[in-house]
């Protein structure tokens, strides 16, 4: 399988940088715009000669805060600003993607195209200061199914992956006995999981046409405590 890549992100230099590395395109964007992303769409499909027929909704932050914290200090700009980029910017994503999926010519196999989009275990086993995050990732997971019922008549399928704790610039962060501590936590393999492992899934996913309307969790069978 080989792909022609376009990659978008708020990120102008790691973006410019990863697009530069794999051969691919970068269009610098912040997902939580419409109408940049529908600039983006645009002169992804000019430069490709055509609209993708994959889209993986990658973008996302990490933020915690409890929901009542030190001497009361509440955190509704956390939650704000996380349901925005998580969910509103995944949506705003789907959406443009959907639309230029749907005037594709349909394949062989009478699919038009894919649209995988990106939640957490924490969806399911949110911790601690995690309550805007597993929101905007449990309405990633929740949108799964109905998109994917909605968009069964364009011959566009509709996956979510729920990844566990991986070895990217979200987790690069964390102090390294944090990172040793959360990997003791899981059962096998007992590490972290690496990003090419995610995209060995999202491979699994565009190549088997029978994958539709569910989220797949990828976490080494990790299930996370409150803290
Ligand atoms: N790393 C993990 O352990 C883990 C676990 C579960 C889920 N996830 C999810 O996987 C996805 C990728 O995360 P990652 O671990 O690669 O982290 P990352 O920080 O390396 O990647 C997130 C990317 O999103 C971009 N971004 C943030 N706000 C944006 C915006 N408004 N517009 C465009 N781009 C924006 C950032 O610039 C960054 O490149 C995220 O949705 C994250 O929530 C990660």
């Amino acid at each position: 399988m080989g792909a022609s890549v376009v990659i978008l992100d708020l990120d102008a230099a790691r973006g410019a940088a990863v697009a530069q590395e794999i051969g691919g395109i970068f269009v610098q964007t912040d997902v939580t715009d419409e109408s940049a992303v529908a600039d983006a769409f645009e002169s992804a499909s000019k430069t490709l000669g055509n609209a993708p027929r994959v889209v993986v909704n990658c973008a996302g932050v990490g933020l915690a805060a409890r929901v009542v914290g030190r001497e009361g200090k509440l955190s509704f700009d956390v939650f704000e600003k996380t349901i925005q980029i998580n969910l509103f910017g995944t949506y705003n994503v789907m959406s443009h993607a959907a639309r230029v999926m749907s005037d594709l010519q349909p394949m062989d196999n009478g699919e038009r195209g894919v649209i995988i989009n990106t939640s957490s275990v924490a969806w399911q086993d949110g911790q601690i200061g995690q309550a805007a995050y597993s929101a905007s990732k449990g309405a990633i997971a929740a949108m799964t199914l109905p998109v994917a019922r909605e968009l069964a008549r364009a011959g566009i399928r509709v996956m979510g992956i729920a990844p566990g704790l991986f070895n990217t610039p979200m987790m690069e962060g964390l102090p390294e006995e944090v990172t040793a501590k959360i990997a003791a936590e899981v059962p096998f393999p007992q590490r972290l999981g690496e990003p090419k492992e995610y995209g060995l899934l999202v491979a699994q996913i565009v190549e088997n046409p029978y994958l539709n309307g569910t989220n797949i969790r990828i976490d080494g069978a990790v299930r996370l405590a409150p803290k």
